[in-house]
């Protein structure tokens, strides 16, 4: 809905609920309504405002993930919701087309939060494209996510063996088990989002078939990459584009992956798990699809020899350099309209996946190289393999304020919680 001065308005109401996964009633929360939350959409220079009502019995926040705003509207842990009060933040849409998402941000509650049901896609437009776009038809949101239930509730308990929190054993996309998609086009274009606490997934076709990567976190790819697999840690987004053949059924599934602590090491943290995600039932006929295009995006490539500052950050032991998260803090100090390359490296035995807030930011190297073609686009969450350093730039434009930070964490929200998270600000 458009206001009188053609701000684009949304509400949402964080509520108590409960929700049927797969003929099982169990308690969770929703975003007006009974789990996860409506997709939200803006157009590129529009004026949004969000009113954000907590109807919980606690305090919450809502953190637009991705989003390019000003910290005071970031949604994180310095902007909580008391129970019964309507937080509504507005700025501009600045940025390229994207798949961007939102969910509570309170610190230390984050995992309950967002396992409970608090989540949803925010889907940014940016002119013409391509690429199938008619939603809920041949443009499809699927936030994945895996659930663990346990005597008529969610089971929000720790894996035993793992070090990254609840991994569960049932996998729900858009809140539904079991799911399948009638395909009435030969090409469909899947926006994917890791919503799960700590659960890494490599997605790709159970026949193996190729598909186009065409965009990652913060937006389209510059060419579409040809590819199997790809990978998504907690927190990242990839939009996919898989051709289908008239009557077949295909299956979109989680397979094996290397998650770079050895095979035991691998298998604690769900490394081993063959799980399916959707099942794709083309119809008899398929309405022809337009070809994706060679040439997707534009991106500027940033300078690592432009950085105003290089940083080192250190993720190990639910600290971050060291250090636990801390709301009095402040870890980095940024100047406005600078490039800073950030290093992180993962010190641990256990996979993490780096978020920071405010910026999109590109991979410069993994390891000793530059990066390869699944992160070649705008990112805002990065997997971190152990002893793998990543090298991202990021240029902080716009947005200032010395009182109020950003935060920068692993996206494994147990992480998060337990604290390795850090703080910056924008001066
Ligand atoms: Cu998606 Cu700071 O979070
Ligand atoms: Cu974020
Ligand atoms: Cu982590």
């Amino acid at each position: 809905r458009l206001d009188e001065r053609g701000r684009r308005i949304f509400e949402l109401t964080a509520e108590e609920s409960s929700h049927d996964f797969g003929g099982q009633r169990v308690p969770t929360w929703g975003f007006n309504g009974e789990y996860l939350g409506p997709t939200l959409r803006a157009n590129r220079g529009e004026q949004v405002v969000v009113n954000v009502h907590n109807g919980l019995a606690e305090p919450t926040t809502v953190h637009w993930h991705g989003m390019h705003l000003p910290a005071t509207m970031d949604g994180g842990p310095h902007q909580p919701i008391p129970p019964g009060q309507t937080w509504s933040p507005t700025w501009k849409i600045d940025q390229p087309a994207a798949t961007l998402w939102y969910h509570p941000h309170p610190h230390g509650e984050t995992a309950q939060h967002v396992y409970r049901g608090l989540a949803g896609m925010f889907l940014l437009d940016d002119g013409q494209t391509a690429l199938p776009s008619t939603y809920g038809v041949d443009d499809i949101p699927l936030i994945v996510q895996d659930k663990q239930f346990d005597d008529g509730r969610l089971d929000e308990s720790k894996s035993v063996l793992g070090d990254v929190g609840v991994l569960g054993d049932t996998i729900a996309v858009n809140g539904v088990t079991g799911p399948y998609l009638e395909v009435s086009t030969s090409l469909v274009r899947l926006r994917l989002l890791n919503a799960s606490n700590a659960r890494v997934y490599r997605f790709g076709l159970a026949d193996d078939r190729d598909f186009q990567l065409v965009a990652t976190d913060g937006g389209l790819l510059e060419t579409p990459f040809t590819t199997n697999g790809i990978q998504l840690a907690p927190g990242e987004r990839a939009e996919i584009v898989v051709g289908l053949r008239a009557g077949e059924t295909a299956v979109l599934r989680s397979g094996p992956q290397d998650l770079g602590i050895g095979a035991l090491g691998d298998r604690f943290v769900g490394g081993h798990d063959r799980l399916d995600i959707l099942q794709l039932r083309a119809a008899p006929t398929l309405a022809p699809s337009a070809p994706v295009p060679g040439k997707l995006a534009e991106i500027a490539r940033l300078d690592p020899k432009q950085a105003a500052q290089s940083r080192q950050f250190r993720v190990q032991a639910r600290t971050i350099n060291g250090r636990k998260m801390d709301m009095s803090r402040v870890d980095a100090t940024v100047v406005k309209g600078t490039t800073e390359l950030w290093t992180l490296t993962n010190n641990d035995g256990t996979p993490h996946s780096f978020h920071l807030h405010d910026v999109q930011f590109q991979v410069v190297k993994v390891g000793g190289s530059g990066p390869p073609p699944q992160l070649r686009g705008w990112k805002d969450t990065v997997f971190l393999r152990t002893g793998e350093p990543v090298q991202v730039i990021a240029r902080f434009a716009d947005y200032s304020d010395p009182n109020t930070p950003y935060m920068f964490h692993c996206h494994v929200l147990l992480h998060e919680d337990e604290g390795m998270m850090g703080q910056f600000v924008v001066v």
